[in-house]
Order: structure tokens, then sequence, then C-alpha cells
């Protein structure tokens, strides 16, 4: 009887377990869709990881139908996401929004588990159906949805992925991460009390023309500055260090600049050379594009010049103050304060009313020990639509020197539709973009040879930024139309692609960077950007230690282009490095290459006037790199060398090249940025 009795508790017990363990099965068959997930985690060519919506926030739509439910992002976007094994499959549908239809987009959806191709959409284009994806998942740890670009550029490639969800096992915690640090940590030690000269070493100027150069000097103030061996024509002021005048006759003059405060003093040579080529260094300053965008204003640049001079970044020779788009009058803005008489009756441009007058403007800047530049296009339209210099480069020339401008940003813009010959319907890069140069090689120097020529016959040195986006290998010939620099890519963004994409595009070009000559590979995407929509940049801190040293070592032009008024403590750490901005101003000119490759590291080294290299370890990587290196041969460093961190502006090691090892970590995405120097 007892017996019987446990024998049929215990079948009940069974029968409770068999049924709990169906109905824990029925629950396990959960669905997680990939919108409940925090997407942002993903990072991604362009805007902000949508839920639900477009990368530019509206209804989901591929090919004509609707979507409630997804992730609208940018190419090129990847999401990372944890199973653990808990998911057993994805399920979705891919393709290009139609928010962009007519633009030319072109991706390819990929689905990675563990490293490896689940699946691939192949490449999609605008009105392509969506096409569906359905991967088994089982046993997979990591995943990645991945958006590539579909061979030509990843502008416009607003991408959705649809009524995307896993299956789970039960598990319904997925989560989303990004492998990139988010720690902020300062490297630059704070400038000393005393005084350090930090200006560069070498300075251009064309016979006759005005002469400013401040000597950009940190240290408590008050200062006094000398300048022992100045050519005829130029003086110093003693208080703020500017140095002015006109130098009559060509040739190369050492000078020997002084600083003293109640502190200590400093010292260092400045080679003035008076010749045909100005620009020996690469321009540093600001510029108003990433930041205002169309929203510029004279009051606006005022106050970033202000703030260049608050700030202290004045100090480490940050100086030209430079207004992109929208100081012209637009042809059809609805905003009043854009419209007005484009030219007046000799062809002269008018400033739109945000400008009005020009000259004050300039003067003010200068006054500042600064100096200030202006933008235009050589087509009839800028990018953004505002009176360009087609048909009037000669009066536009003449109003810049006029106004006592220093440097002028020529950007091609709707020339593209003037060789084309196309009806004047589109102010951007469509046409201009499918037009490379190729055999024409002529038309595509054309407009620049001739406003590089009418800057030069001005009384007065203006910097020539050439700005055509890197067609038709721009940097074998820029340099031959008076081009100072010119840009060797797209526009640049705030993002990890962005900057990724640009820096290792560079190669090509190097050789032909020299002083005068700089490739440029546009402007900088730290501290608060936006094009109109501020905010603090979307690239991690080790990200922006690498673009910071990967521009420096590029020789590139270091334009600032965020709010000046925001300079958080982390944004100037990056921009007052007097160290690193020095391998950036070295007076040899060289462009560093990436000269060895280890995995996700590249090795870039920079060959520097005093014989010394400077070598950045760069991780693009998304794992930490942690190892010994001695194949310094590689790198040409030979012998017997002390071994300089420059973030922190601290020796770290004396090697035998030949024979040591150097332990290095660097942080995903990061940078290690130092200096050889060769005992001697
Ligand atoms: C783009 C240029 C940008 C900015 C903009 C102004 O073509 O690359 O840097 O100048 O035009 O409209």
């Amino acid at each position: 009887m007892k017996v019987a009795l446990k024998m049929k508790m215990l079948t009940l017990l069974g029968l409770f377990l068999a049924c709990s363990t169906i109905g824990m099965n029925r629950a396990s068959a959960q669905t997680v869709w990939l919108d409940q997930l925090d997407l942002s985690n993903a990072t991604q060519g362009s805007g902000m990881p949508m839920k639900n919506k477009t990368v530019d926030r509206r209804v989901l739509t591929i090919a004509g139908k609707t979507y409630e439910r997804g992730f609208g992002t940018h190419s090129v976007s990847s999401l990372l996401i944890l199973l653990e094994g808990k998911a057993t499959s994805f399920t979705a549908q891919v393709g290009i929004d139609d928010e962009v239809i007519g633009r030319n987009p072109a991706a390819e959806f990929v689905v990675m588990g563990d490293n490896k191709k689940l699946w691939s959409s192949g490449v999609m284009r605008s009105n392509d159906t969506a096409r569906t994806c359905s991967v088994s998942l089982v046993g997979v740890k990591k995943l990645e949805l991945l958006v590539n670009d579909g061979g030509n550029g990843n502008y416009y490639d607003h991408v959705d992925w649809v009524n995307a969800k896993f299956e789970t096992t039960g598990e319904t915690s997925l989560k989303t991460y990004n492998p990139i640090s988010s720690d902020k940590y300062i490297l630059t030690p704070p400038a000393a009390a005393t005084p350090r000269i930090n200006t560069a070493k070498v300075f251009g100027v064309r016979p006759g023309s005005p002469f400013q150069f401040l000597v950009a000097t940190t240290g408590d103030r008050p200062m006094k500055f000398t300048a022992k061996g100045l050519p005829k024509g130029l003086k110093i002021d003693s208080k703020t260090g500017v140095i002015t005048g006109k130098i009559a006759k060509a040739g190369t003059y050492i000078v020997s600049l002084g600083a003293k405060n109640a502190k200590g003093k400093a010292e260092k040579t400045l080679r003035i050379v008076c010749g045909d080529q100005i620009a020996l260094t690469p321009p540093m300053g600001w510029n108003s594009w990433n930041c205002f965008a169309n929203e510029v204003s004279a009051d606006k640049v005022k106050r970033a010049a202000d703030a260049m001079v608050k700030s202290g970044l004045i100090n480490h020779g940050w100086t030209y103050i430079n207004i992109d788009d929208f100081w012209e009058n637009h042809r059809d803005s609805k905003d009043e304060t854009l419209r007005g008489k484009l030219r007046d009756e000799a062809g002269y441009i008018i400033p739109n009313s945000r400008f009005v007058d020009m000259k004050p403007l300039a003067d003010y800047v200068h006054n500042l020990g600064l100096k200030i530049g202006l933008y235009s296009s050589p087509g009839p339209w800028t990018c953004g639509g505002c009176a360009g210099s087609y048909g009037y480069e000669k009066q536009d020339a003449e109003s810049y020197a006029k106004w006592g401008f220093d440097y002028l940003k020529y950007d091609w813009c709707s020339y593209g539709n003037v060789i084309n010959g196309l009806k004047d319907n589109d102010p951007y890069k469509v046409s201009s973009l499918s037009y490379n140069g190729g055999g024409e090689l002529n038309t595509a120097m054309k407009p620049f040879k001739v406003m590089g020529e009418l800057l030069r016959s001005q009384p007065r040195d203006i910097v020539f930024s050439v700005c055509q986006y890197g067609m038709s290998d721009v940097w074998k010939w820029g340099g031959s139309v008076n081009g100072n620099c010119w840009r060797t890519t797209n526009d640049i963004n705030d993002t990890w692609v962005s900057v990724k994409n640009i820096a290792l595009d560079q190669e090509k070009s190097a050789p032909y960077a020299k002083p005068g000559n700089w490739n440029d590979p546009d402007m900088l995407v730290v501290g608060t950007v936006g094009w109109g929509n501020p905010h603090p940049s979307r690239l991690k801190p080790d990200e922006q230690y690498l673009h910071i040293s990967l521009w420096s070592l590029f020789s590139a032009p270091l334009l600032i282009g965020c709010d000046m008024e925001k300079l958080d403590e982390f944004t100037l750490n990056l921009l007052t490095n007097d160290e690193v901005i020095e391998i950036n101003q070295d007076p040899l000119g060289k462009e560093a290459t990436c000269v060895h490759t280890i995995g996700d590291l590249r090795i870039y080294v920079k060959e520097l006037e005093d014989g010394s290299k400077a070598v950045g370890f760069c991780n693009f990587g998304i794992e930490l790199v942690n190892m010994s290196y001695n194949e310094f041969a590689k790198l040409g460093i030979t012998g017997q060398n002390t071994v300089r961190d420059l973030w922190r502006q601290k020796d770290i090691k004396s090697m035998d090249t030949a024979n040591d090892q150097l332990d290095i970590e660097v942080p995903a995405h990061g940078v290690l940025l130092y200096k050889f120097i060769p005992k001697k």
C-alpha cells in the first residue's frame, strides 16, 4: 500500500515535471525584435541609428512598401549583438530606403556570426524589392549586422533592416554592445607657466606682401617678446608678439625669437623665407562649416575668433578663422537673411545681410593676431546654392584682397554643370561627382588655374585651398595651379567609418606633400560639431586621439570644425599638445605612410627635419593590441634611439633598435604616437 502510494506520487510528480517543462518550452520559443534592443551601440557612416524610422526619421519604406518595425541606418553600419548561444535564428527583410531614390545609393547587407559570413544580400540599389534574410544562429555567440557600401562610396546609402527578429531559447536578454571604450582620459600635460614658443620653425611670405606672424607662445602673461635678425621692413610688437611689416627683397632670414615672463624665458629660431612659396607648414585654424553650416554669420565668426584667443589655442599656433559657404546671397532660399542682390553693377559680389561689411570683420580678426579666410566655388553656385565665382573670378579675387582676406577655399560644386553644359538646375555635387577628370585633365584644372593666377596677382598673400574631393589625382597638379592644399576625399563626418575610410585612402597622395603643397583629408571632427545640429563628436575618445595623431602624421591642414565657445577639457587636451602639433608643423613637410601592418595594427612613419622619426602605432581593430615590437628596420629606424611618447610628453625608453623590444599596448581604435630620436 505504502509502495503503491509512493509509486502514484512519483507518477504525479513526473507528470507535473513533464508539464512544466512543456510550459517552459512554450515560453522559451520567444521572439525578440531587433528594435527592442539598444540600437544606439551601432556605428554608421552618417546620422544616428533609428528605431522604427529611417535615418532621416521617416517611415521605413522599401520599393514602395512601408514597414512599421525595423532599424534605419546608413552604410557603412555595424551593430554587434551578444547572443551567447541564446538565439536560434534571425529573420529580416532588407533594402535601400525610398527616401534616397535618385541619389544612386548602393549597399550590401551582411550577417556575420562569430566572424564568419552567414548571409549576404548582394549589392542592392534603390527600388530593389526587399530581400529576405533568414539564418540559423544555433551556437552563435557574437552576431554582427553589417551594411557595407555597394562599391560607389557610401553617399546616400540610407538602409533598412525591417521586420527583423530573433527566435530565442527562452532567454530574452540579448544585448547590443560597442567594443570601443567611452573613457575620456586626458594625456596632454598642462602648459607650463614658463614661456614656451610653439610657433612653426619656418614661415613663407612673398616680397612686398603685408606680413603678419604671431609668435605663438604659452606661459604666464605679461610676456615680453623680442626678435633678433628681422629683415628690413619688419618689426615685432614686444607686448603681443606679432611681427608685421613688409619685406621688399626675396631671401632667407634667420631670426632669433625670444619670450620672457616673470617665471623664465624661451628662445627659438625662425626661418623666414621670402620668395614664391607660402604655407610652408600646413595651415592651422578653424572653419565654420562642420559646426554652423548654413547658419554662419559675422557675429558667430567674431565669437569664434574671440574664443580662439580666450581658450589659449592661439598660443599653440592656431591661426586662421575661415568662413565657409553661406556668406554670399542665396539664389532661392526662403531665409530672408540670405536674400539680396548677388553682385553690384560692376560684378563685385555683395555679401549677405549677416555679413554686410567684410573689411571691418577682417580687421577685427587681424587685430586679435589671427588671420581670416573665405569660401567660393568656380561654378555659378556654391554647394549650398549661394553665388559662386563663375564669370566673376577677377572681381572676386580683387574683393578678397581688398577686404584683407588671407585664405580662400575654392569648392568645385556646380562647376560640373558648367563642363557638362547642363542647365544649372542642381547646385549640389551630383553632376560634378559623376565627372572624373580622366582624359580631360585640362578641364579639371582650368577653374583652379584661373583663380590661382588671380590670387597670385593680388597685393597680399592668400593661401589657396583647392576643394574638389580628390578628383583627377589633384595631388599631381594642385601645386601647378598655385594650390597650397587640396582635398583628397569627400566630406568628413564625425563617425569612425568616415575617419577610418579617409585615413586609409591617403597612401596614394602622400608622396606629393611638401612645403607649400599639402594633401587635405578634410577638417577635424572633434568637439561640438554638427552642421547646424550641434552635438558632441560621436567619435569615441580613442578615435579622437587617433584622428588628431593621423592628421598630424599626414601633414594635413588642421582646421578645427567645432563650436569654439563650447570647448571642453578633453577637446582642449587634443588641440593643445605642442609636441603633437610639432609633428604636423615639421618644416621638412613629409607625409607619413603606413610602412608596416600587423593585423589591424598599422604603423605610420613620418620623417622629421632633425633626423628623428614620428611613429604612429594605429589600431584600426576592435581588440586591444598588446605586443612586444622589434621590427624597427621595417620602419627605417636603426641604432640607439630615445623613444618619446608625444601625447604624454615623456621619454619612455632608451633602446638599441637592432636588439631590444618595445612593449606596446594600443587600445581598440586608438594610437600610440612616439618619436624615435637617434642618439648622436
Ligand atoms: C562641400 C565641401 C564642404 C563645405 C560645403 C559647403 O562640397 O566639401 O567642406 O564647404 O561644400 O557647401
